[in-house]
C-alpha cells in the first residue's frame, strides 16, 4: 500500500488501502444501485387524504398546507378522478364542517347526509373502483374540537363509542369501503365491527388508528378542518404519550383482537421506530400517516428553496417502506404518483 499522503501516486493496481471488501462497488452506477435496492415505493402504497367543504365548484386553500385545498363535493369527484387516473388505490375523506352545524355532541357526524356521506356517494357513483376511507371521530363536528363527548371537563369513553358506532354506520351506508377510527377511545373497534356486521356490512374494512399519539404535528390539519381555534385544552387523555412504544404495541394488539383489518401508526416520520415494532410484532397490514405538520415542514422548506421538495418527499415516503409500512397516508400522494409514473417512462 502507498502512503495515504501521496494520493497522486495511487493507481488501480497499487491502491492506497489494502481492502478486500469495498461496499461502494454496489453503488457505482444507477443500474447497480437499482439491482441491490431493498425497498421500493410504488403507487400501490399511497392513500390520499382530501378535505371536503360545503359549496359548489369551491376550492379553498389551507394556509398552513401549501398545495392542499378544501374541495366542494363536485370538486372532490374531480380529485377522485385524478387519483383513479394516477392509479392511487385509495382516498381518505375529512370534512370542514360549517360552524353553525357544530355542537357539543357532534350530532352532524351521524347525519346520513353530511358532507362526508355526500362526497362518498358522489365519488362512488362515478368511480366505484377507487377505495374510499372515512375517518371516524367527532372533532370535525364538535363545538369544542374534541374527538368525543365531554362531561365536567372529561372526555367520556363509552358514551362516545356509542356515537362513533352511529357515525361509522352512516358512512358505511353511504358506500365507504374502509372505516378508520381516529378517536382513540377504548373499545371502539370492537363496537364498530359488531355494528357493521349486524347491519350486513361484512366487507367494510376497519383500519384502526391504533397507535395515535398526542402530537404537535396535527396543527395544520386542525386548521384545514376548522377546529384549531375552537379546541380547548389538548387530547392527552385519549391520544398516546410520545414517550411510549410498549403502550403502542398494547393498543395495536387490542385493536387487532377487536377486529381491525389493518392498523396505523400516526404521526409518521417521528414514529418510524413504532412502525417497525408494530410490523415485526404483528405482521399485520401496517400503515403510517405522514400527517399535516410533516407535510407542512417539507412544503415550507421547499417553497423557501431550502430543500429539494421532490427529493425530500420521495425520500420521506421511502423511509416508511424501509420501516416496514405497507402503505402511507400522505398529502403528497398525487405528486408522488406523478413522479413515480415519470420514473417508469
Ligand atoms: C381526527 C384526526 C386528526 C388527524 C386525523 N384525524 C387530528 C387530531 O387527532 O387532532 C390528523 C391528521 C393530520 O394532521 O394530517 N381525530
Amino acid at each position: 500500500p502507498i502512503d495515504l499522503r501521496d494520493v497522486a501516486r495511487t493507481t488501480a493496481t497499487q491502491p492506497a488501502l489494502d481492502l478486500t471488501i469495498r461496499p461502494r462497488r454496489n453503488r457505482k452506477a444507477e443500474w447497480a444501485r437499482r439491482l441491490v435496492r431493498e425497498n421500493v415505493l410504488t403507487t400501490d402504497d399511497l392513500i390520499w387524504p382530501l378535505f371536503v367543504v360545503q359549496g359548489d365548484r369551491t376550492r379553498s386553500t389551507v394556509a398552513s398546507m401549501p398545495g392542499v385545498e378544501r374541495l366542494s363535493v363536485d370538486e372532490i369527484v374531480r380529485d377522485a378522478e385524478r387519483a383513479a387516473k394516477l392509479d392511487i388505490p385509495c382516498i381518505a375523506l375529512f370534512p370542514y364542517t360549517e360552524p353553525s352545524l357544530r355542537d357539543e355532541h357532534g350530532s352532524e357526524a351521524c347525519n346520513p347526509d353530511n358532507l362526508v356521506c355526500q362526497a362518498v356517494r358522489a365519488i362512488k357513483q362515478e368511480f366505484p373502483d377507487i377505495g374510499v376511507l372515512c375517518d371516524v371521530a367527532l372533532d370535525p363536528f364538535t363545538s369544542h374540537g374534541h374527538d368525543g363527548l365531554i362531561k365536567d371537563g372529561r372526555i367520556l369513553n363509552d358514551e362516545t363509542v356509542a356515537v362513533l358506532v352511529r357515525q361509522a354506520l352512516v358512512q358505511a351506508e353511504a358506500g365507504c369501503d374502509i372505516i378508520a377510527p381516529s378517536d382513540m377511545m377504548d373499545g371502539r373497534v370492537g363496537a364498530i365491527r359488531q355494528a357493521l356486521d349486524q347491519a350486513g356490512f361484512l366487507d367494510v374494512q376497519i383500519m384502526a388508528y391504533a397507535a395515535k399519539y398526542a402530537s404537535a404535528f396535527y396543527g395544520p390539519f386542525r386548521d384545514a378542518i376548522g377546529s384549531a381555534k375552537t379546541l380547548t385544552g389538548d387530547k392527552r387523555t385519549y391520544q398516546m404519550d410520545s414517550a411510549n412504544t410498549d403502550e403502542a404495541l398494547r393498543e395495536v394488539e387490542l385493536d387487532i383482537a377487536e377486529g381491525a383489518d389493518m392498523v396505523m401508526v400516526k404521526p409518521g416520520m417521528p414514529y418510524l421506530d413504532v412502525v417497525r415494532r408494530v410490523k415485526d410484532t404483528f405482521s399485520m397490514p401496517t400503515f403510517a400517516y405522514q400527517v399535516s405538520g410533516e407535510y407542512a415542514m417539507i412544503a415550507a422548506a421547499a417553497n423557501n428553496g431550502w430543500i429539494d421538495g421532490d427529493r425530500a418527499m420521495m425520500e420521506s415516503l421511502l423511509a416508511f417502506k424501509r420501516a416496514g409500512a405497507d402503505g402511507v397516508l400522505t398529502y403528497f400522494a398525487p405528486q408522488a404518483a406523478e413522479r413515480l409514473r415519470q420514473q417508469h417512462r
